[in-house]
């Protein structure tokens, strides 16, 4: 299968935080490699902007470095390498400051698409909104992108959903949530939404309960006094794992556009039941073979922030009233993986009699790593000896179904960067389902802090702490290996 690159217009894209570590090993790799895609336009320029006094030969010979590194088959191409650096340029700019923004526009070129990504820190969002705009910047074709974690809580996000649009139109506001980006989420939409087969049984009649995890087997180094702030329910619970929950959960959008899918999946967050303290679990990494505990790690000895949550929700609406969704996420697991599996009731009457036992159909979902889907069926069991059922896997991988070409996806930046330059919403979180997604996330940190909660702790490199099992088993399930 031969993938399809549709070119997209001129641009001028400037990175607020271009010397940064996202900048450096996502967003520019992610551009490069569209670059050499050919997706790009000739004329298309990049300019990086940050504190640092770099000329614009020291910004490239940076870039050329981090594009080694993340973008390593791409770069040892010499002349690719070399014509994209030529549309690299820098302007050493403070965000704070009013100088040197006129350099910065002499830069620009009117009538094209204009992207500002702001790769900093959100509490500098207003400051770089209101600045594009006193200095005369921004034009009918003006993007901002705008990088999570976005707001610590609902008021926050408030804030800043109030800061931007005093600048600028929901219409131009590019809120990322990388997960969308993936190809195998997007899939999520296409395997529901393009095959009949599934969506006559999507619903609590013929699911028992679905369950989402996203596992890690990273513990959070490098990264200690933000996520010793956030925890797995902001850090991971709040966006990533609520986009993946509104994909499995919404209504079939009337088509594959922007507020047409946002609309829906804005329903499901606010269909969501508030979540009680008992279907809850925290835990916190101990130290193991690779690395340190987590207080250790984040150098507070009586943290309790959690790195790992299961929770168990309800969409309270006509499709799922009954059924439960059961959520979890952690980092230093036993492994990488981030999977969906929808367990299916079983067959109302066996006609098989008792000793043939219990079947379910489960349909696996695997996000990553091993991208791919598994339908668990039953047959009978070959042999004589009865009527004897057993669990077989229809098993397809991405990779060997789709072709060798195909086992590498595009990293979820490359989608979502050129997203922003076609002027394409649909990946990309709107202002009020980022305020929804708080409103249901915020009384649960809240509880946990009144109660004076203490996460659970779990070994490093295990499934996470005993309880969530417990959570599950008190309702008579229990979850899915973690990598299926
Ligand atoms: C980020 C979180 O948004 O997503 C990280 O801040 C997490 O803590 C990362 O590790 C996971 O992303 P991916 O693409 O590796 O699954």
């Amino acid at each position: 299968m031969v993938s399809r690159v549709i070119p997209v217009d001129p641009f001028d894209l400037v990175i607020f935080g271009g010397t940064g570590d996202l900048a450096q090993r996502k967003i520019l790799p992610a551009l490069f490699r569209r670059f050499c895609a050919g997706q790009w336009p000739d004329d298309a320029q990049i300019i990086g902007a940050a504190r640092a006094e770099y000329t614009p030969d020291a910004f490239r010979e940076v870039v050329a470095e981090s594009l080694r590194s993340h973008a390593p088959s791409q770069s040892r191409n010499a002349d690719a390498l070399n014509t994209f650096l030529q549309r690299v340029d820098y302007v050493p700019l403070d965000a704070l400051s009013d100088t040197a923004w006129g350099r910065l526009a002499a830069k620009l070129t009117d009538d094209r698409v204009r992207a500002f990504y702001f790769s900093v820190g959100p509490q500098l969002f207003g400051q770089l909104a209101e600045r594009i705009k006193h200095h005369d910047l921004a034009t009918p074709k003006t993007r901002i992108v705008v990088e999570k974690p976005f707001g610590h809580d609902l008021e926050s996000a408030r804030a800043l959903n109030a800061i931007l649009a005093e600048h600028f139109s929901e219409g131009q506001i590019y809120r990322i949530d990388h997960y969308l980006g993936k190809e195998t989420v997007q899939n999520l939409m296409a395997v529901r939404f393009g095959n009949m087969l599934f969506e006559p049984l999507w619903n609590s009649q013929y699911v028992d309960h679905i369950q989402i995890t996203v596992a890690e087997s990273v513990g959070i180094d490098g990264r200690e006094e933000y996520y010793d702030r956030a925890g797995a329910m902001r850090d991971m619970m709040q966006n990533h794992l609520m986009q993946l929950l509104c994909l499995i959960a919404m209504e079939p959008p009337a088509k594959f556009d922007p507020d047409a899918v946002r609309d829906e999946k804005l329903k499901v967050i606010r269909a969501l039941d508030p979540v009680e303290p008992h279907h809850i679990v925290r835990g916190q990494f101990d130290a193991g073979p690779s690395g340190a505990g987590y207080r250790d790690t984040v150098g507070n000895p009586r943290s309790t922030t959690e790195s790992y949550v299961a929770l168990r929700a309800h969409v309270s609406n006509w499709r799922w009233a009954g059924t439960p969704f059961y959520l979890r996420t952690g980092k230093r697991l036993i492994e990488r993986s981030s999977v969906i599996n929808v367990m299916f009731k079983d067959a109302p009457h066996s006609i098989f009699g008792a000793d043939a036992g219990r079947h379910a159909n489960v349909l696996s979902i695997r996000l990553q790593p091993n991208e791919g889907i598994t339908l668990k069926v039953t047959i009978k069991e070959p042999g004589p000896g009865g009527m004897r059922l057993v669990d077989v896997p229809l098993d397809m991988s991405f990779a060997e179904a789709l072709g060798s070409e195909n086992q590498d996806p595009p990293d979820a930046y490359e989608r979502l960067v050129m997203d922003v330059i076609r002027g394409n919403q649909t990946l990309f979180m709107r202002g009020d389902e980022v305020e929804a997604a708080w409103a249901w996330t915020d009384p649960i940190i809240a509880g946990w802090q009144a109660r004076g909660d203490v996460p659970k702790p779990y070994d490093s490199g295990s499934t996470g702490p005993g309880d969530a099992e417990l959570l599950m088993k008190r309702d008579g399930r229990r979850w899915q290996g973690i990598n299926p």
